[in-house]
């Protein structure tokens, strides 16, 4: 028998996923290594989750609710909509792939970033489509006038993200407005908010208030992120029904397990424990922003719980010396912005010991 793949199968680009904590451990002989790669909130969930997590244990040899009726339900009257606008997946990418699986054909193609997280361009040629890329603004923003100006007759989707991954920079409420303004109701926005959680109040924006104006547009929420559920895989989507139905048509019957079901639940059930990380957060920003001044270091200021530091023509070697430090942390040339470093703002005792031993292989770089 003779199989043959789709033709374009082989050229999909790779996902290059962090190192791991095991890996570098045993490459390097360290004891301990803290992941800041893969913007994973390093407080882990909250206490009712854990126990919620202990509980499941004992039906783990059932199918899961294939409806996600409980979480659909808290979704729903969290954002006030009805649970028939959510589409729960296996995390925000499973969603952003069932999109493409619905909406990209083989001649179409979608508009992002240049860079943006990489499943909207993989999703789509997966499908059979392509993807335009328009690069960002000198300020690392999405230049949302040109996505549009990028958009054609084949153009069945605009991908943009708030908090956008890897710089952290956010769309302002202007640019949101005018890319649903002048999009035309044929072409879908998705809006990606995994890192919403972490904005100030004042940087957030409804964006499910535009829904019922707006047919086209989804909006992509994670509890990855900030409810510190990524092992567990889920996500989620919010659009109008006819989307929601459509989604549904292929989504697999058993896409989200029964526990992350029941921890998400208890994680949207505990605000005040993501308020506290998200102050946090906002506070160790502020502590990475104050140490790469003094030291004249550039950085992109960011929305999110990572920061972009402009580490130049030496990233490779830093990112090197930070591995043999115990530090993983994502090299800006695996996602498309050489010259960088993507880190994950962890704990604050964290943070400490990783500015104290970044600013040493900086310097010792650079100033010999
Ligand atoms: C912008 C953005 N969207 C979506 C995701 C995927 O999240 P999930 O873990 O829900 O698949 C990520 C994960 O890194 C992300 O950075």
């Amino acid at each position: 028998m003779k199989t043959s793949l789709k033709p374009w199968i082989n050229d999909l680009p790779d996902y290059v996923a962090g190192r791991t904590v095991e890996e570098i451990k045993r490459k390097y002989g360290l004891a301990s290594v803290y992941k800041l790669a893969s913007n994973e909130n390093l407080f882990g969930p909250c206490g009712k989750v854990k126990e919620t997590l202990k509980e499941c244990i004992g039906s783990v040899n059932y199918y899961p609710d294939s409806d996600t009726y409980e979480i659909r339900t808290a979704i729903a009257d969290k954002f006030n909509i009805s649970k028939d606008n959510i589409i729960m997946g296996d995390g925000t990418d499973q969603v952003i792939e069932m999109i493409c699986d619905c909406f990209i054909d083989r001649q179409d193609n979608i508009v992002t970033g240049d860079p943006n997280f990489l499943i909207y361009e993989k999703s789509a040629l997966i499908s059979g489509g392509s993807a335009k890329k328009v690069p960002l603004r000198p300020d690392f923003s999405q230049d949302i006038k040109s996505m549009l100006n990028a958009a054609d007759s084949n153009t069945k989707a605009i991908f943009i993200a708030s908090p956008h991954n890897p710089s952290g920079t956010i769309i302002s409420k202007e640019d949101f407005e005018y890319l649903l303004k002048y999009a035309g109701r044929n072409i879908l926005i998705i809006m990606d908010e995994a890192y919403y959680e972490y904005m100030p109040p004042q940087k957030q924006l409804d964006t499910v208030s535009y829904l019922s104006g707006n047919p086209n547009l989804i909006v992509l929420r994670t509890f990855s992120k900030i409810y510190s559920l990524a092992g567990l895989r889920i996500g989620y989507g919010i659009a109008n029904t006819e989307i929601i139905t459509g989604l549904n048509k292929i989504r697999l019957p058993f896409n989200v397990s029964s526990m992350a079901q029941k921890a998400a639940c208890a994680a949207l059930a505990d605000e005040g424990y993501i308020l506290k990380i998200r102050d946090i957060i906002s506070g160790e920003r502020d502590k990475f922003y104050s140490a790469f001044k003094e030291a004249g270091i550039g950085y992109v200021e960011s929305f999110a719980n990572f920061v972009l530091i402009k580490t130049g023509e030496k990233s490779g070697d830093i990112v090197e010396e930070l591995l043999k430090n115990g530090f993983i942390v994502r090299p800006g040339v695996n996602l498309g912005l050489p010259g960088y470093i993507r880190v994950t703002l962890a704990t604050p005792e964290i943070d400490d010991k990783f500015l104290k031993v970044f600013m040493v292989i900086y310097k010792k770089l650079y100033q010999g």
